[in-house]
């Protein structure tokens, strides 16, 4: 932005500017809080949202519904999900817990969050050293917490051994995020008195329950990320006519993720040519795909916290061979049996075993299984139909695939065979891979599929193909020739 100061304020003043937040813009005076704010980057957030479409109260809601489930004289910590580090003292791309993140609404490392019946919120945060905030910038510190994230209180990291012992002292019961657990809290005598008399438990069976059901700011974010990943995914599958390479693919997604708004991929893209789509999490994308094999896509990507997950697989060569066909029919038809199975009452478990029967007995008829033993199935697809979808890609793990379906859940549907090259059947159906993958949110009467602008048939997906293609030009001709020799 253009004329913008970033500078930290102290305490007082920067209390002062967000409360009159549009006169000190103005003045050009924005406090920069380490990630995106109303004021650092209108573009992204209205005034009183913490993270993009999520606005103060909303986060004082889940607060309040955390504690709502929480036992009395219990206390929950979090903590922000560690920095991982590529290589010496330069880091990954940093992604917060999904839990902290949550609550919260801080997308930064170093910070514990306690919630409790008589504290509410209080947050320890970092303190940037001078050295840090010139190689890092600069961070959220007490200020933001108390300002931004609307803590009911917070203190100096350096606070928590002298504070937290104080707090837990008052509780029985001690529940954490086992994921992120740090020696910062698990340290203290007042945590292992706990520990030992088996009284510290995960708190993600409760963050997890409140996580499932989406808000309607939570579905908006979800759709317009389900929506960037088909956009791209439907161009990258019009370049691969062009382009048939798995990591031109992969880059090609990737790309057009992130020029939508998308801050990250959800997960390293699957782009399995040929025998390659039958390794269910392919991540290698090193190799050409052959002329007449299929190309089987998974990705996703994450806008401001939300992710999404869709998985397409087709013939770049614009033509599906008659054995690709039988199996990707099969796959079709279970696919759209098991998105109409969606709605409230119905679990994740019952569609899963729904499509098991549907496939066994489909890959009867074609002739690829034999006997009635599930193991033989189990070899040809030992997934799940699908998985819950939210701010995690398997979202909310610890929630049981039995637990029957509400208005607000968001699931995959995700049927597939996966045929390696060494199948001792018939040869016509070796080193195939099929998948198809749609996002479905449970609504009060049934489901609305949040993939559903991504073709699926096989004509479709053909006409496609043939018909809007991208020409190869001289980049992609100079491209080609670089890649194959
Ligand atoms: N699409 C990745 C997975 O569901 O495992
Ligand atoms: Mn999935």
């Amino acid at each position: 932005m253009q004329g913008v100061v970033l500078r930290k304020l102290p305490r007082a003043f920067a209390y002062k500017q967000v409360l009159g937040f549009r006169s000190y813009c103005t003045e050009n005076v924005v406090v920069d809080i380490g990630q995106p704010t109303s004021a650092s980057h209108p573009q992204l957030l209205k005034d009183g949202e913490i993270t993009p479409h999520i606005s103060s109260e909303e986060y004082i809601l889940r607060r309040k519904k955390l504690l709502e489930l929480l036992p009395e004289k219990s206390l929950a910590i979090i903590a922000a999900a560690p920095v991982k580090m590529m290589t010496d003292v330069v880091p990954y791309t940093y992604r917060q817990d999904a839990d902290y993140s949550y609550i919260t609404g801080c997308q930064q490392p170093g910070g514990v969050a306690v919630l409790g019946h008589d504290c509410g919120l209080c947050m320890f945060m970092p303190e940037a050293k001078p050295y840090d905030v010139t190689w890092q910038g600069q961070i959220a510190g007490v200020d933001a917490a108390l300002d931004t994230f609307k803590a009911d209180k917070a203190y100096p990291m350096r606070k928590l051994r002298e504070i937290l012992p104080d707090m837990i002292g008052g509780s029985s019961k001690l529940f954490h995020n086992v994921q992120t657990a740090t020696p910062a809290y698990m340290e203290l005598e007042a945590v292992k008195k706990l520990v030992y008399c088996s009284n510290v438990r995960d708190l993600s069976v409760y963050t997890h329950q409140l996580r499932l059901i989406k808000s309607s700011s939570e579905l908006q974010l979800m759709k317009e990320s389900a929506s960037i990943a088909c956009q791209a995914l439907l161009l990258t599958m019009l370049h691969s006519k062009t382009y048939p390479f798995e990591n031109m693919l992969a880059a090609k997604v990737e790309y057009e993720c992130k020029m939508r708004g998308a801050q990250r991929m959800g997960f390293n893209p699957v782009v399995g040519g040929g025998p390659n789509a039958s390794v269910i999490h392919y991540a290698r994308n090193d190799q050409k795909i052959k002329h007449g094999d299929l190309v089987l896509m998974d990705v996703g990507c994450e806008l401001h916290g939300y992710a999404s997950d869709l998985t397409r697989a087709w013939p770049p060569c614009g033509r599906f061979s008659s054995a690709q066909e039988e199996l990707y029919e099969l796959i079709l038809e279970t696919s759209k049996r098991c998105v109409e199975l969606c709605k409230p009452g119905v679990s994740i478990r019952q569609i899963h075993n729904h499509s098991v029967e549907m496939l066994q007995k489909g890959l009867k008829e074609i002739g690829i299984l034999r006997g009635a033993g599930s193991s033989s199935y189990h070899k040809l697809n030992p997934t799940s139909i699908g998985h819950y979808l939210g701010m995690d890609i398997h979202d909310c793990s610890t929630v049981s695939l039995d637990c029957p379906l509400k208005p607000g859940v968001v699931i995959t549907i995700e049927p597939g065979v996966y045929i390696p090259s060494s199948f001792d059947g018939p040869e016509r159906y070796r080193g195939i891979g099929v998948r198809i993958e749609d996002e479905v949110l449970i609504t009060e009467t049934g489901y609305e599929v949040l993939t559903a602008s991504i073709p699926k048939e096989v004509k479709q997906i053909e006409s496609l193909l043939n018909n809007f293609s991208h020409g190869m030009g001289m980049d992609a001709q100079n491209n080609l020739r670089a890649t194959s020799s």
